[in-house]
């Protein structure tokens, strides 16, 4: 069976999920993308969402630049009722990159632009923005801080290819120093301004981001961390509980919300093929959150799932389910067709990435059934990531779907199935993770290229992926 993606029919790719034993189902009929939700009080026009993409095309200091307002224009105006706003640091030294978002009172007014933007075009294309949601990424990067990483916990994992001083390329070890408890907990104080901020400025909501092992989801894992921050599941969770709660009670009536990773899994590398393969591990892995210990390669959803009951009592209304590690096991994160610069050929057929998101979400939905919850991992599925979505969302396994890469080449999906027009075939997200070659691309004087999508936004991206792909000493960063 080819790995590649070659379905004409859904049918065609019905029989290879089922010669996989995959549950992957699809429903031609996708007028249950269309049905409304209420999430938290707030009525939200249908179940199509548009997943935090980041578009690294922020000024240096952090404010919205002329391609950040373009993308929410783009997503605003495209009919998906739930925007969930991309990575927005809350302190400098958390950034990702050097143009990721920045929240702070001098950002204030053009962060909140973006909502505006966001809900005029909403208006154009759509007449109503009264069931519209628009939330923003709170983010720490935590270990993969472009300045200096921060590290929660030592990860015998992840430590080993965490650059600490680029000038030497000396790699975190056991002297290098962890974020103090003193210092988190002024962090808390700063994610609650940066909500309250952020509510003011006009978002809908506030995702405290714990995914993608940046440093809340880091924190989850800390057993080996000593002091109040690390150890048991209480204190782990201590971080996200403390801020949610504050900024709910703060804020009664908003949503509160969160990105979290479901399970970490195990970091991948370059294998002799060229396909990844897990890192060596030495049993019990410790250092992984909702993952087996004896074996990182599989899930274990007992603590995610105890962590989403709490945030719930806590008034956190809203999930989005993801997985994996964006520089360290991508294919977990976002079944691609070919890899990023960093990446390996995929371990697996992308089906089963696919699939694997979609139980796990299902396994979060089943204890939760009426939590409002975001499935991810879509976009592999091309034309079909849609009926998957409506099988998803009608069989109770989802509340909304997610769309990531698919949402860079072609923003206006949801106008196009609320009005029964099909989606455009030459606009379809391939995977071919020229988004994510972009990101990875730091050869410029501002030391990051924006990132879109060069094949199918090309009028626009088209030129930066020619300046990008220029040979250079630091083509394709590797962080
Ligand atoms: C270019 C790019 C930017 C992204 N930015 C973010 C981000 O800001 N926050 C986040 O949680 N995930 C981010 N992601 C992950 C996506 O939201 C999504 O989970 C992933 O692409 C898988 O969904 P898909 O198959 O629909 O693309 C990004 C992914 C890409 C490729």
């Amino acid at each position: 069976m080819s790995r590649y993606f070659k379905y004409k029919k859904s049918v065609q790719l019905a029989d290879d999920a089922s010669r996989l034993g995959l549950a992957v189902e699809l429903l031609p009929d996708l007028s249950p993308l269309l049905e409304p939700f209420d999430v938290d009080g707030r009525k939200v026009g249908n179940r199509l969402a548009v997943q935090p993409m980041e578009g690294c095309d922020a000024e240096p200091d952090g404010k919205p630049g002329p391609l950040t307002i373009r993308r929410f224009e783009r997503f605003g105006g495209g009919g998906a009722k739930l925007i969930w706003g991309e990575a927005c640091a809350v302190v400098p030294e958390g950034r990702a990159n050097p143009r990721q978002l920045l929240i702070n009172d001098a950002n204030a007014a053009s962060l909140g632009a973006i909502v505006q933007t966001c809900r005029e075009t909403h208006r154009g294309e759509c007449g109503d923005d009264d069931d519209l949601i628009v939330g923003l990424q709170l983010t720490h990067s935590g270990r993969y801080s472009f300045a200096r990483p921060i590290l929660a916990q030592h990860d015998p994992l992840l430590d080993p290819r965490t650059v600490v001083d680029k000038a030497t390329g000396t790699k975190a070890g056991p002297d290098f120093p962890l974020i103090s408890d003193d210092e988190l907990l002024r962090l808390q104080d700063t994610f609650v301004a940066a909500a309250d901020l952020a509510y003011r400025i006009g978002f809908d909501f506030v995702d405290l981001k714990q995914c993608h092992r940046y440093l809340l989801n880091e924190l989850l894992s800390a057993r080996t961390r000593p002091g109040r921050f690390g150890g048991s599941f209480e204190n782990r969770t201590r971080f996200v509980r403390e801020v949610a709660g504050r900024i709910r009670e703060a804020h009664p009536g908003k949503i509160v919300a969160t990105r979290m990773n479901v399970f970490d899994g195990a970091p991948y590398q370059v294998g002799p093929d060229g396909a990844g393969e897990p890192c060596p591990f030495a049993s019990p892995v410790q250092s992984t959150w909702g993952t087996r210990a004896n074996d990182p390669r599989e899930p274990d959803l007992d603590e995610p799932i105890a962590l989403i009951g709490l945030l719930r009592k806590l008034g956190v209304g809203l999930v989005n389910v993801t997985l994996g590690n964006p520089y360290a096991s991508p294919h977990l994160l976002r079944p691609f067709e070919y890899p990023p610069p960093d990446g390996y050929e995929t371990p697996e057929h992308p089906l089963i990435g696919v699939d694997r998101h979609f139980r796990l979400t299902a396994q979060i939905q089943s204890a939760f059934p009426d939590l409002a919850v975001v499935g991810s991992g879509y976009s592999w599925l091309q034309v079909f990531a849609f009926e998957a979505g409506a099988a998803n969302v009608a069989a109770g396994r989802a509340t909304f779907m997610g769309v990531g890469r698919g949402s860079l080449s072609q923003p206006d999906f949801g106008v196009r199935i609320a009005s029964g027009e099909p989606l455009d075939p030459k606009r379809l997200c391939r995977t071919f993770s020229y988004c994510t070659a972009l990101m990875r691309s730091k050869h410029n004087e501002l030391g990051q290229f924006a990132t879109g999508c060069p094949p199918f936004d090309k009028a626009v991206y088209g030129p930066i992926w020619d300046e990008a792909k220029r040979p250079s000493d630091q083509d394709f960063d590797r962080k």
